[in-house]
């Protein structure tokens, strides 16, 4: 199984670029079903879960051709075979996201139940309750959900009960194409919602107030082909500047959009970085100074996202006093902290709130992955161990980081992957 291994105690210093956004790639190729043409996706990240859904819509019957720089072109005609199986569903709960556009345009799927994962219980149940409301029929038998719709789906006006990503995400893409209004409520308002509702609109939709909590689709009948770049990953760009942060180091990274990292920025400043934005850049300066710790409480966007959690808690490890983090979207995120206190990190879990007392460097040691964004935490917390720190079963950060043992070289670290890379 693959490593990476960091030998901590270097400032990052230099410039990247940052890739297209694992959480609006997965969205929008599953939407591609929708499309009546061919359609081609750019600034696809090179990613194991990108991987999972190429395999799932090719095993649903589209064909994709893979073009150079990871753009991806998936013509839907073909597509036969309503299925998704728990094999690929078990892998990445991302899958979920077919089954809107399957019920909405054939009228049927099956869609194995994602399960539990490492970070909580994750049910679905929101975004059947919605598809309900939108008239389909709904089953759960042997593990998996079996949707149904006699003729077109109907809008409808959906509350939903929580704010929910995925769920905003395949309750658009079931309504595109259903019969009349629908409304959302209490909707996500995430980038990558809005980034989907545009290649949507790209290709014939009528979505209005995406990046809201009140997104209105009014119901087209088909949607044509088309071509659309996906937008910056703001997690990937965000854990590069904790990284550059935490090891008091200068970064600039490019190809993103600052405008979508308002909270992490603010956070970052706090610390004492200096940060420069331009249209598509972002640059931080901590002057060779040890950051501040920082209050930080996850909540849905524009708030501090869940996924950048493990990489503050990292931060705040080293940093200059004591920091609190709480995470109020998933009720077990917290399983880096053991592995955190192995590198000699001081910290105490109350709950949902992480207590950090900061000490000036921590000790390599072996540590273990357990999900994708504490993955990332622990890489980051190699950056600043003294000797050797050997983070195991990376496979997570496979999901979600691309090349990121070249792009932290690229900054100066030295860390190497021992094992064959399995990403993409
Ligand atoms: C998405 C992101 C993930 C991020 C998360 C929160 C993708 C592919 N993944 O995941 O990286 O960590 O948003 O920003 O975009 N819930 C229910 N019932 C439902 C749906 C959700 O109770 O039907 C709960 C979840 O258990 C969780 C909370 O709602 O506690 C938020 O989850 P949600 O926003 O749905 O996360 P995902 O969309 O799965």
């Amino acid at each position: 199984m693959d490593k990476l291994i960091i030998s901590g105690g270097l400032p990052l210093n230099g410039e990247i670029r940052i890739s297209g956004a694992k959480n609006s790639a997965l969205p929008i190729l599953a939407a591609t079903l929708l499309a009546d043409a061919p359609v081609v996706i750019s600034n696809v990240p090179h990613l194991h879960d990108v991987t999972t859904m190429i395999e799932l819509l090719g095993s649903i019957g589209a064909d994709i051709i893979i073009h150079e720089l990871m753009s991806i072109e998936i013509d839907p005609r073909a597509v036969h075979n309503f299925f998704a199986p728990y094999e690929l569903v078990k892998t990445m709960r991302a899958s979920i996201l077919v089954l809107g556009p399957l019920l909405t345009k054939y009228g049927k799927a099956k869609v194995s139940l994602p399960g539990g994962c490492n970070i909580g219980a994750r049910p679905v149940d929101i975004h059947l309750a919605g598809m309900r409301q939108l008239g389909a029929e709904i089953s759960i038998d042997g593990g998996y959900i079996y949707a149904e719709s006699k003729g077109r789906l109907h809008g409808a006006e959906i509350v939903m009960d929580l704010v929910t990503v995925t769920g905003t995400e395949n309750l658009i893409m079931a309504a595109v194409l259903a019969d009349g209004r629908t409304v959302l409520k209490n909707a996500a308002r995430e980038p990558e919602v809005t980034d989907l509702a545009n290649f949507l609109n790209s290709l014939g939709a009528k979505i209005t107030g995406a990046g809201t909590d009140t997104i209105v689709i009014d119901g087209v009948s088909s949607l044509g082909g088309g071509q659309y770049k996906v937008m910056p990953d703001r997690i990937e760009a965000g854990t590069y500047l904790t990284a550059a942060a935490m090891t008091r180091g200068r970064i600039k990274i490019k190809d993103v959009m600052p405008q979508t990292m308002d909270a992490i920025l603010y956070h970052l400043r706090e610390t004492g970085a200096m940060i420069k934005v331009g249209e598509n850049w972002i640059e931080l300066d901590m002057h060779g100074q040890r950051p501040h710790a920082v209050n930080v409480r996850t909540f849905p966007y524009p708030a501090f996202p869940t996924d950048m959690q493990a990489q503050f808690l990292a931060m705040n490890c080293v940093a200059d006093g004591v920091g609190m983090i709480t995470e109020t979207i998933f009720e077990n995120r917290f399983m880096h902290v053991q592995e955190l206190q192995r590198l000699g990190a001081n910290i105490k879990l109350q709950g949902n709130t992480a207590i950090s007392e900061g000490v000036p460097m921590l000790t390599g040691a072996q540590v273990m992955a357990t999900d994708l964004r504490a993955s990332a935490g622990l890489v980051l917390a190699g950056l600043v161990s003294a000797g050797e720190t050997t983070v195991d079963r990376i496979y997570h950060i496979d999901r979600g980081y691309e090349c990121i043992e070249e792009k932290f070289s690229q900054l100066g670290a030295k860390i190497r992957r021992e094992g064959r890379k399995i990403a993409g």
